[in-house]
């Protein structure tokens, strides 16, 4: 029962505080206003909304100013907002603020620049000059989290067993995560946010001509469950968990062994906006034929 009751308190406290906006906590009187002025400009415009993804792990440069007239802009803010409506200032009237200590703006190259990309990255950013307010959704992947594999309901390990015979079924399971925010103060942001992450899908790709991935592993069955969470008290968390059954298969003749060596398992990919990103783990066996 214990557990049960947290739980509910915990969901209730959540919403609460996702009922409005509180910027004085964190942000100066000025800095709110430009916060304000930059939501109701981008509220107002027709613009589509500028969403990018990106893999967790890798690295990042997106540029958010037009960098080729230096000189005639001035005070630029950039403001990042997490999914309690919490707003982050990282540059005011181009001064970098340092009370952020997720700071990945680079004021030389005017990017968002890192060198590995962590999941509370993810979020709305604003960003404005004197000529314009803009802002960036940003959703980062990561794909096949976990790996595992079972014999029927029993974990299997190739480390312990690296030699199986040829027709051969085991049961992959894997996780992919996506992390996001879609509870900002921009509607329009949240909405196709919501859409993309809903639409993001795991296929498994046969064949694959780059890598004969389909050669030796037959992959059948694949199904996924989803699962929303927050994590870090900061971002959006949707889980595909999915399960796919692999037959081994060696087209060699009878009393012959295929030798896999670090085979990236590059069938397995995650679908999102328009986007493909490719599992990257590998598999080493022997398939006795
Ligand atoms: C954004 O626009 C909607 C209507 O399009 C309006 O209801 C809302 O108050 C606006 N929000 C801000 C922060 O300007
Ligand atoms: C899978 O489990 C069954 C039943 O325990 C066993 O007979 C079979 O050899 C196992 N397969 C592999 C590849 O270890
Ligand atoms: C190896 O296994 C595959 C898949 O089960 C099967 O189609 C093939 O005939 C087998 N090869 C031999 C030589 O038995």
């Amino acid at each position: 029962m214990m557990p049960v009751v947290f739980l509910l308190l915990y969901v209730v406290s959540c919403s609460i505080h996702w009922v409005r906006t509180d910027l004085s906590i964190l942000l100066s009187s000025k800095e709110s206003q430009a916060w304000l002025d930059a939501v109701s400009q981008i509220n107002q415009s027709a613009n589509e909304p500028f969403i990018t993804v990106v893999e967790l792990g890798d690295s990042m440069e997106i540029p958010l100013y037009n960098t080729k007239d230096v000189s005639t802009y001035q005070n630029r803010h950039i403001f990042k907002q997490n999914i309690n409506k919490r707003v982050d200032c990282y540059l005011f009237a181009n001064i970098l603020t340092l009370s952020s200590s997720a700071n990945i703006y680079d004021s030389c190259y005017e990017a968002l620049l890192t060198r590995e990309i962590e999941s509370n990255m993810a979020g709305i950013y604003v960003y404005t000059d004197d000529e314009f307010s803009s802002a960036l959704g940003l959703i980062i992947v990561r794909i096949t989290n976990s790996f595992q594999w079972f014999n029927d309901t029993k974990p299997f390990s190739f480390r312990k067993q690296p030699t199986i015979r040829n027709g051969t079924q085991l049961s992959l399971a894997f996780e992919t995560m996506i992390y996001y925010n879609s509870n900002s103060d921009l509607r329009l942001y949240n909405q196709h946010i919501d859409g993309i992450v809903q639409q993001a899908k795991i296929s498994i790709n046969h064949p694959d001509h780059s890598n004969n991935l389909h050669t030796f592993f037959a992959m059948d069955k694949l199904s996924c469950q989803r699962h929303e969470q927050i994590a870090d008290d900061n971002v959006r968390l949707l889980t595909l968990v999915c399960l796919t059954e692999v037959t081994f298969q060696c087209p060699l003749s009878s009393g012959s062994t295929c030798w896999i060596e670090n085979k990236r398992m590059s069938n397995i990919v995650l679908n999102i906006n328009g986007l493909d990103f490719v599992s990257d783990r590998t598999v080493t066996v022997r398939i006795d034929v």
